[in-house]
């Protein structure tokens, strides 16, 4: 076969003919699935991304926004004091009334290539649970299925994947009975994704003969990627308006959060984020902070050790807020966006890309060789009306799994959850003998007043054990 004339005139005006040097070598099925994928690049973008990369190497990165910016000033943080606690209070029960009226939804993004960790299958899959080693899906799911029990109402979720994670992620969710949330409450929808480049050319690689390397467009193409899969008829058919969006690497996320969902009704935010304070200045993590009024994300890579240190006149650390990805939208405010025919900006980065070189062999780099493009769903956050900050528990909520070993690790994320197990069985009047594991599941117990109504009063754990319905 022949590839598409048309498509070859493409190549050329753009400098990307080595894509089919290949092609007499390959069969029939390789042909087409490569001609799909030239087919399926959008030249005209990838062209300005390149540009926009070879801009930022000549001119550097561009304005300093670290040295513009100061922490977050929509925010509510903590509570301090009992009038601070009972606001928390009313603001669960508001969250709780608002998903009781069935106006909620969730999403999980879901779609990242999981490369630190270095797991075979989607992230997702990955078995966490320290005795039962449920897996980061089931975890998540059965906490949305007990949140949608205790407001009594289906809530949907929206579940992203990625040209990678797509047939996976869906088999293993109808193998596993969508976890008991039901098959019509469960929507898949898949991000697009976009060439690997060469970092010093523009051309795009090759990852096998007759296969573009290719990358997931980042978190940040959730929304269009919504809008692509219809997910917007549907949101609007189930009468759904806001949106509590959540990452699949943390199992400790509190997801629908009541307290964050009745925080963003209250201040009628467009965009409601959770922070949790960063364990130390220089700590890699993105963070939350007020620019010219907006509040925006500062990314640590665009942090000097010198500005991670920075402190306010009140003697605060400005950088504190650290991002923990657990947002919650408003509808109406992604739909605004898009329909102004928007688009997130792109990010560049620089990574190691394994390649087939011009002689046809597997380069396996030692150093990042090449760029991926990526959009951040923070980036959303400077076009909100009101965008509202809000502190949470960093031990309680944010325990990612991202490496394989070292900090927020499956080690750290499990110690993290067999903690928080033991707190709440404590609080509840239990015991957790010294090294015993106990796991909760969330249709056990949602948090530990929830636990202190299971009447385990007394009991004392001595050997691992799994608190299931
Ligand atoms: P990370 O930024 O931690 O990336 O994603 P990752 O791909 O999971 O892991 P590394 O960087 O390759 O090691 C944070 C969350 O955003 C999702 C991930 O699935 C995870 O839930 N994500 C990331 C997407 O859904 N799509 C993307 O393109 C990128």
């Amino acid at each position: 076969m022949k590839l598409n004339e048309q498509r070859l005139e493409l190549l050329r005006t753009y400098g990307q003919e080595h894509l089919i040097k290949f092609w007499d070598e390959l069969n029939e099925k390789q042909q087409c699935n490569l001609q799909r994928q030239i087919e399926e690049i959008d030249f005209t973008l990838l062209q300005r991304l390149i540009d926009q990369r070879d801009r930022k190497v000549k001119s550097g990165t561009g304005v300093d926004r670290a040295k513009l910016a100061q922490s977050p000033t929509q925010l509510v943080r903590l509570p301090q004091n009992d009038a601070e606690r009972v606001e928390r209070e009313n603001a669960k029960r508001a969250g709780l009334e608002l998903l009781k009226t069935g106006k909620v939804g969730a999403i999980l993004v879901a779609g990242g290539q999981g490369s630190r960790l270095g797991f075979d299958h989607p992230k997702g899959m990955y078995p966490i649970g320290p005795v039962s080693q449920r897996t980061l899906f089931q975890i998540l799911s059965e906490q949305l299925l007990a949140r949608s029990q205790q407001a009594r109402v289906a809530i949907p979720y929206f579940v992203m994947t990625s040209e990678e994670t797509h047939l996976p992620t869906t088999i293993f969710f109808r193998e596993h009975d969508y976890f008991g949330l039901g098959e019509e409450n469960v929507y898949f929808f898949q991000q697009a994704s976009l060439p690997a480049i060469d970092g010093s050319s523009s051309a795009i690689l090759l990852s096998e003969k007759g296969r573009i390397s290719t990358s997931p467009d980042g978190h940040g193409g959730t929304l269009q990627a919504l809008q692509k899969h219809g997910m917007f008829e549907v949101m609007k058919e189930r009468g759904v308006e806001h949106l509590f969006y959540h990452q699949v690497d943390n199992p400790t996320a509190i997801v629908c959060d009541p307290v964050l969902l009745g925080l963003h009704e209250k201040y009628e935010s467009d965009f409601t984020t959770k922070v949790v304070a960063k364990a130390r200045p220089e700590e890699k993590m993105g963070v939350l902070v007020s620019i010219d009024c907006n509040t925006e994300v500062i990314e640590y890579s665009e942090l000097s050790s010198e500005d991670a240190y920075r402190k306010d006149a009140a003697g605060n650390d400005v950088f504190w807020a650290g991002n923990t990805a657990t947002h919650v939208f408003r509808r109406s405010f992604v739909e605004r966006l898009l329909t102004e025919d928007f688009s997130l900006p792109f990010h560049i980065a620089h990574k190691k890309i394994a390649h087939v070189d011009s002689e046809g062999t597997l380069i396996e780099p030692e150093s990042p060789n090449g760029n991926k493009f990526e959009q951040f769903i923070f980036d959303a956050l400077p076009h909100t009306k009101v965008a509202l900050v809000v502190e949470g528990d960093r031990d309680r909520e944010f325990n990612p799994v991202k490496n394989a070993e070292g900090s927020d690790s499956p080690e750290t994320s499990r110690a993290a959850m067999q903690r928080i197990a033991s707190e709440w069985i404590q609080f509840a009047g239990g015991n957790v003998e010294d090294g015993v594991k106990v796991e909760i599941s969330p249709l056990y117990a949602l948090d530990d007043i929830d636990l202190k109504s299971r009447q385990i009063e007394g009991q004392s754990f001595s050997e691992d054990s799994i608190l299931n319905m």
